[in-house]
C-alpha cells in the first residue's frame, strides 16, 4: 500500500510507455537487420556481420569496444542425409563420425545396437539401422563396425531430429534421424547414405564494451550471440544479446555507465567458451564484479521472467512485479564460469521455447525484451545502492 503513493514508482509508471514506444521501434530494427544476416555460428561470417553491427551500436552510445579473440577445434556437419532412391529423407551426422557416401541395402538391427543383436543379423557392408537409446551412441557405432557394417543409422527414440556426439572417434559413418525418417527406413530398401563433415579450428571472439577509464566494474551484464548451426537464434540469443545492449543505451547518460560492463559472448553453444575464456583472461576486472547478470532467452514467454541464482541477488530482485526469483545454480549458459570464480550471478531467462535450436527461432518480442531490461535495471539499482556492512 506504502508503495504506491511513492512519488518516485509514479515517475516510473507514466514513463514506460513512453519508453517502451520508442525502445522497442529501435529493438525491432536492431533485430530485423541481425536476423537478416542468418545463424549466428561462431565463425560464420554471419556471426562476424553481427558482431561488426553491435560494435558500431555501443560506439554510436558512447562506449569503447574491445574483442577478445580465442579459438578451439569444431567438428562441422556440412550436410548429411539418407536418400532413399532420389528421395531425400534428411539427418544429421553425429559428431565425430567419419565422412563417406554409400549406397546399399537397409538391415533394420532389432533393437538398440548391442553386440548381440547384431550377431541377429547379416550387416556385412550394409547400413544398419538402430534405435536410440539405453547404450551410448559411440558403442552403438563400435557394434556396428566390428559386424561389418558400412554406415549406421540412429533413429530417435522421441519426436524431432536426432543431434549428438560419439565422443570418440569412430572409423564409421553414422547418421541420426528422427522417428518418421526411420519409419521410412524398411528392411531391404535401398538407400544412399551420405556424412559430409568437417574438423576444423573456429576463431571467435567476445566483445567487450564499457565507458573509458572504466576499469574496475561492479556489474557486468552479459549474453551469447552467438547460435547453433540451422537456428536463427531470435530466442536464442539474439533476445539476451538486444537487452544488453538496450540495458547500455538506457545506462549510458547515468552514474550506472562507470560501474558496469557489457559482454557479448561468443561460443557460448560450443560449450562456454566464451565466457569461460573471459574469465580466464581478465582476472582483474573480474575480481572487482558485485555480480554478473546473465541474460538468456528473454524473447519469448515460455515462463514468467525467471531470475535464477545467488541468494543475495535473489533477494534483491523478490517483489519486482511479474519476476519468479529463485535461488540456485542451473547449468547451460554463461554465467556458469562466473559463479565457478566465485561471483555472485543471476541468470534471466524465460524458459525453453518450442523453437529451441531450431529453424523456427526466428521470433523474438520486444516488448519482452524491453520489460527484461527494466527489470534487470531495477535489480541493477538494487545491487549497486546496497550499503556494505563494513
Ligand atoms: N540458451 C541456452 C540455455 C538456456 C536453456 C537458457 C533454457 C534458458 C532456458 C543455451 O544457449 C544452450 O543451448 N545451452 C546448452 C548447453 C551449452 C553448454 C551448450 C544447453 O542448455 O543444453
Ligand atoms: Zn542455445
Amino acid at each position: 500500500m506504502r508503495q504506491l503513493i511513492r512519488p518516485a514508482l509514479a515517475v516510473t509508471v507514466l514513463a514506460v510507455p513512453l519508453l517502451l514506444g520508442s525502445a522497442s521501434a529501435t529493438l525491432d530494427n536492431d533485430a530485423q537487420t541481425i536476423l537478416n544476416f542468418g545463424p549466428r555460428v561462431a565463425g560464420s561470417p554471419a556471426n562476424e556481420q553481427a558482431r561488426a553491427y553491435l560494435e558500431a551500436q555501443f560506439r554510436a552510445l558512447g562506449y569503447e569496444t574491445r574483442r577478445q579473440d580465442f579459438s578451439y577445434p569444431r567438428f562441422d556437419d556440412l550436410g548429411s542425409d539418407v536418400k532413399l532412391g532420389e528421395r531425400v529423407l534428411g539427418g544429421n551426422a553425429l559428431q565425430n563420425s567419419t565422412g563417406g557416401t554409400l549406397s546399399g541395402p537397409v538391415v533394420r538391427v532389432p533393437g538398440v545396437g548391442t553386440t548381440e543383436e547384431f550377431a541377429r543379423v547379416d550387416v556385412r557392408g550394409k547400413v544398419a539401422v538402430v534405435a536410440r537409446g539405453e547404450i551410448p551412441f559411440a558403442q552403438k557405432a563400435r557394434n556396428a563396425l566390428a559386424a561389418g557394417a558400412a554406415g549406421l543409422v540412429i533413429v530417435n527414440n522421441a519426436d524431432g531430429e536426432l543431434r549428438g556426439t560419439l565422443g570418440d572417434r569412430v572409423a564409421l559413418p553414422v547418421l541420426g534421424v528422427s522417428p518418421t525418417v526411420g519409419a521410412a527406413l524398411i528392411d531391404g530398401a535401398a538407400v544412399t547414405l551420405s556424412v559430409r563433415v568437417r574438423e576444423g579450428e573456429v576463431k571467435a571472439s567476445n566483445v567487450i564494451a564499457y565507458k573509458s577509464g572504466v576499469t574496475a566494474p561492479e556489474l557486468l551484464f552479459g549474453a551469447h550471440m552467438d547460435s547453433v548451426q540451422g537456428a536463427p537464434g531470435a530466442n536464442d540469443n539474439l533476445s539476451g544479446t538486444l537487452s544488453v545492449l538496450e540495458i547500455a543505451r538506457r545506462a549510458a547518460n547515468t552514474p550506472l555507465a562507470a560501474r558496469a560492463y557489457f559482454l557479448l559472448f561468443d561460443g557460448e553453444e560450443d560449450g562456454l567458451l566464451g565466457s569461460r575464456a573471459f574469465v580466464k583472461d581478465n582476472a582483474p576486472l573480474v575480481g572487482t564484479l558485485k555480480a554478473m547478470f546473465n541474460l538468456d532467452m528473454v524473447g519469448v514467454d515460455v515462463t514468467p521472467l525467471s531470475l535464477t541464482g545467488d541468494s543475495k541477488l535473489v533477494e534483491a530482485a523478490r517483489g519486482i512485479a511479474g519476476v519468479q526469483a529463485s535461488a540456485g545454480q542451473p547449468g547451460g549458459s554463461d554465467h556458469v564460469p562466473f559463479a565457478q570464480a566465485g561471483i555472485p550471478t543471476l541468470f534471466f531467462h524465460r524458459g525453453l521455447d518450442k523453437n529451441y535450436h531450431q529453424p523456427g527461432d526466428k521470433v523474438l518480442d520486444p516488448a519482452l525484451v524491453s520489460e527484461t531490461v527494466e527489470v534487470a535495471l531495477k535489480v541493477a539499482d538494487s545491487v549497486l545502492s546496497a550499503t556494505p556492512v563494513r
